[in-house]
Parts: structure tokens; C-alpha cells; sequence
């Protein structure tokens, strides 16, 4: 380090020329990590703002955030090559979208009439719908129709500014088609810019071969799945679809358990439609993040508190599925519970944009802007165990951000229902620019 005042001159004392700056940025919400991450309780809306912000950039790091002014005395602007004025505009960290199911084939937009009269979810699916057809295609489908399928998702994820996310198997439910889904979630992360988190959901539905034989389908995800997607270095967590009809309570425990043995993170959907009391289990076994809790009791979420169980809230899921009944959010701040948020896409709930999960949130489970960007961040960086890298814009981690064409952060649910991405960053390479 030099001193300014020994060598006048101001590039003197520059360590490093930047690839790229961002300045006059109106607010920079840089979600630094002094207020905790995961964020929970009134910490969720520190935003640690910086108005009139600058943010430095070499390779693929951030090496400078600060006011633009100090960034002008810090570096001589004029040298780097690329320079972006963001004036008027909001600067936030990429999101980081924690639970999807991005990779199957067909769809199922003919299942929106079946909701309209009123089926529900788990009778389209004892009707062989739902995830089931899913699963039959997904099966049928080659690994190139699929990585195809995925990069379509991804290239529209990424314009609305997800820079990470975490994708599951789950269509396959045999042996062969778990791993085939999961191969393509490593070619996608290798292929593509969005950084892609794998995990091993084999327990996402009843095969119609093992109709009656739930436990025996459990044995094969113990016995054989979980073992060889481990093998195969195919996966980072395991999750399971916890749920009445679906798997038990005792299942996703011994399916979790043994996934633990292997390695593998757990994470559960629970408490979706009914109470299983999966939040109780969810601090039980210690998973690092849950999905859905819409039913999910107190005495579930307190435990889960004192476990550390971060809530993964998908606002996408009851509004695809027509109903008024969202996650109990307030009372989950109230309590300590970090909260993170996801779109959940998938062939039910296909949203690829997490402004519009911001906005549910906000509108149906009445959470702040500030407290659904931080869940849409630096709470999300930390179910995916991300946090010392993504997430929020500190000196060191990944230069990962999306400049966006409005003045404040209150705007992202407020204008609703179009894409207000400016540019995304990702990597530190500006690779989207709507303007
Ligand atoms: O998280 N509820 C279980 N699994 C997914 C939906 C999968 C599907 O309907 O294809 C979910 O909502
Ligand atoms: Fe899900």
C-alpha cells in the first residue's frame, strides 16, 4: 500500500487497474454481510445502501465497493476499458434462485382448465397428471432434448437477472433417468453462465412401477440411488417431497438419514397442503434450507428457529395452483426464521423470474421490498451454503450483479409484470444488455 501524500500522483497508489467499473449508481445495495447471512428478523430489511455507489471490478471479483467518489480516487476511471454509468439506476447482487425444477420435457399448460373447475394438485396427480406425466416424458426424452430445454429456461432466467440457482432431478425416478437429469444439470452449469447447484430428488413422486410399494421404492433410493449418484459426483443435496400420499414423515427420514451418511445436503418440500409436521422434522434432521411451509405449525417453526433452518418460501406455487393460502412469512420473521425465496419453476409453476416472485411475496405474503431482496440474495446464497462467495457485493467475491432501469429498490414489486433489467453481470463480463 502507498501513501497518497509521498506520491502525488494518483496512480501511484492504484494496487491494480480495474476490467470494468459501475458509477453514480442511485443506490447500490450491496446487502453487506455485517448484517448477519442469512439475514433474520429486522435485519432482513438492512440493505447496507449506498447511494451515489461505485463497485470495481477484475477478472471475475469485486475489488472495490464504495461511494463514486472514492472509487475517482482510488482509480484513474479513464483506463478501464469498460465503464458504465448507472445513474438513475438500482445495482443490486445477481439473485440466486435456491429451489427449481428447471429440467424436464413437455409441458402441462392443459392442466390450467383442470384447476379452473377446481382438481387439485395431488388429484391430477393420482390421475396419473401432474408430476407423472412429467415423469413420462422427461423419461422418453434424450439428454440433448433435454440440456436444449434447459438452456431455453436458463437464457430467460438470466435476462431477468438470476446469476445462480439450485435445480433438482426428479422426472426420472429410475436409476438411469435420475442420473441422465442430473448429467444434464452438469453440462448446463458447464455450458452455461448461470451457476447451477445439483440436487437428487429421486423421492419426488411414487413411480407408477412401485404403485403400493412405497417402501420398496424407498429401498432402491437407499440402496441404490443415492449411492450412485454420489459415485458419480452428481449432487450436492438431497431432497424430498414430504407430503400425505406422497413420502411420509418416517420415509423422508430414513431417505434423508442415509443421504447424510453419503454426503449430501438435506433439504425437504414440506407442509405444502397438508401438516405433516415436516418443519418439526426439518430441524430434526437439520436440513440447510425447507420449501413451501404453507401449513407448517408453530411449534415446527420455533424449532426449526432454534435449528437454523432456513425457509425457502415459494409465492409462485399457491398462485399457479389458484389459491389464497400463502406461507405464514411474517410470522416466520417474527420468529428469527431467515427467510429465502425461490420461483420453484416448473412444468406447474413456470416462472422464470424472480422479480415476479418478488412481487408475490410482497403483495401475497406481505413482506417488504427490502425483506424480499434480501431472501432473493444473500438468504438464498445461504441455503445453497453460497454465502462467502454470492449473494451480496463485497471486496472479494463473485462479481455477480444486475444493474437495473429504476432509481430505487422499491420499484422492483411496485412496476410490475415486466422485465426492468438493465444489464446483468455475471462473472464480471456485462453478458445481457436490454438497452
Ligand atoms: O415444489 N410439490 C412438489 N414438487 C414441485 C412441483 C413439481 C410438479 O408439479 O411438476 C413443487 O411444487
Ligand atoms: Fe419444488
Amino acid at each position: 500500500m502507498f501513501v497518497a501524500s509521498t506520491y502525488g500522483k494518483k496512480e501511484m497508489f492504484t494496487e491494480t487497474t480495474p476490467d470494468m467499473v459501475i458509477y453514480h449508481a442511485n443506490e447500490l445495495v450491496t446487502m453487506n454481510t455485517i448484517f448477519g447471512a442469512p439475514r433474520r428478523g429486522v435485519n432482513m430489511s438492512e440493505l447496507a445502501i449506498i447511494n451515489d455507489g461505485g463497485v470495481a471490478i477484475k477478472d471475475d471479483r469485486i475489488i472495490f465497493v464504495g461511494s463514486t467518489e472514492e472509487l475517482e480516487s482510488k482509480y484513474t476511471l479513464g483506463r478501464v476499458t469498460k465503464q458504465i454509468d448507472a445513474s438513475n439506476k438500482l445495482v443490486t447482487p445477481g439473485f440466486v434462485d435456491p429451489h427449481t425444477h428447471i429440467i424436464f420435457d413437455g409441458t402441462r399448460e392443459h392442466e390450467f382448465s383442470l384447476k379452473l373447475k377446481g382438481k387439485s394438485y395431488l388429484e391430477i396427480l393420482q390421475e396419473g397428471g401432474g408430476i407423472l406425466k412429467t415423469v413420462r416424458e422427461t423419461r422418453s426424452a434424450s439428454l440433448e432434448k433435454l440440456v436444449e430445454n434447459g438452456k431455453t429456461i436458463l437464457n430467460r432466467m438470466l435476462s431477468h437477472g438470476t446469476t445462480t440457482l439450485e435445480t433438482k432431478s426428479g422426472y426420472g425416478l429410475t436409476t438411469e433417468s435420475e442420473i441422465k437429469m442430473l448429467t444434464v444439470a452438469k453440462i448446463l452449469n458447464q455450458e452455461h453462465p448461470i451457476d447451477i447447484v445439483s440436487t437428487f430428488l429421486g423421492a419426488h413422486a411414487i413411480p407408477p412401477e412401485y404403485d403400493n410399494r412405497t417402501d420398496d421404492y424407498v429401498d432402491l433410493i437407499i440402496s441404490e440411488m443415492i449411492p450412485n449418484v454420489v459415485k458419480k459426483n452428481l449432487a450436492e443435496f438431497c431432497d424430498v417431497f414430504c407430503e400425505k400420499g406422497i413420502f411420509s414423515i418416517d420415509q423422508t427420514r430414513k431417505i434423508l438419514t442415509t443421504a447424510k451418511k453419503y454426503g449430501l445436503i438435506p433439504q425437504i418440500h414440506i407442509d405444502e397442503i397438508i401438516d405433516t409436521n415436516g418443519a418439526m422434522l426439518a430441524a430434526e434432521i437439520k436440513a440447510v434450507q425447507v420449501g413451501h411451509l404453507i401449513k407448517s405449525n408453530s411449534d415446527g417453526l420455533r424449532a426449526m428457529e432454534d435449528a437454523d433452518v432456513i425457509a425457502t418460501l415459494l409465492p409462485g406455487t399457491p398462485f399457479c395452483l389458484m389459491s389464497n393460502e400463502y406461507a405464514p412469512a411474517r410470522e416466520m420473521i417474527d420468529l428469527g426464521i431467515p427467510i429465502a425465496l425461490a420461483t420453484d419453476l416448473n412444468p406447474n409453476c413456470w416462472i422464470e423470474s424472480m422479480q415476479m416472485i418478488i412481487a408475490l411475496a410482497c403483495y401475497n405474503m406481505h413482506l417488504s421490498p427490502a425483506e424480499a431482496l434480501t431472501a432473493s440474495t444473500i438468504n438464498s446464497a445461504s441455503a445453497l451454503q453460497r454465502q462467502d462467495e454470492i449473494g451480496s457485493l463485497e471486496v472479494g467475491k463473485k462479481a455477480d450483479l444486475i444493474i437495473f432501469d429504476v432509481p430505487n429498490y422499491n420499484f422492483l414489486p411496485y412496476k410490475l409484470g415486466v422485465n426492468l433489467v438493465s444489464k446483468v453481470i455475471k462473472n464480471g463480463k456485462v453478458i445481457v444488455s436490454n438497452n
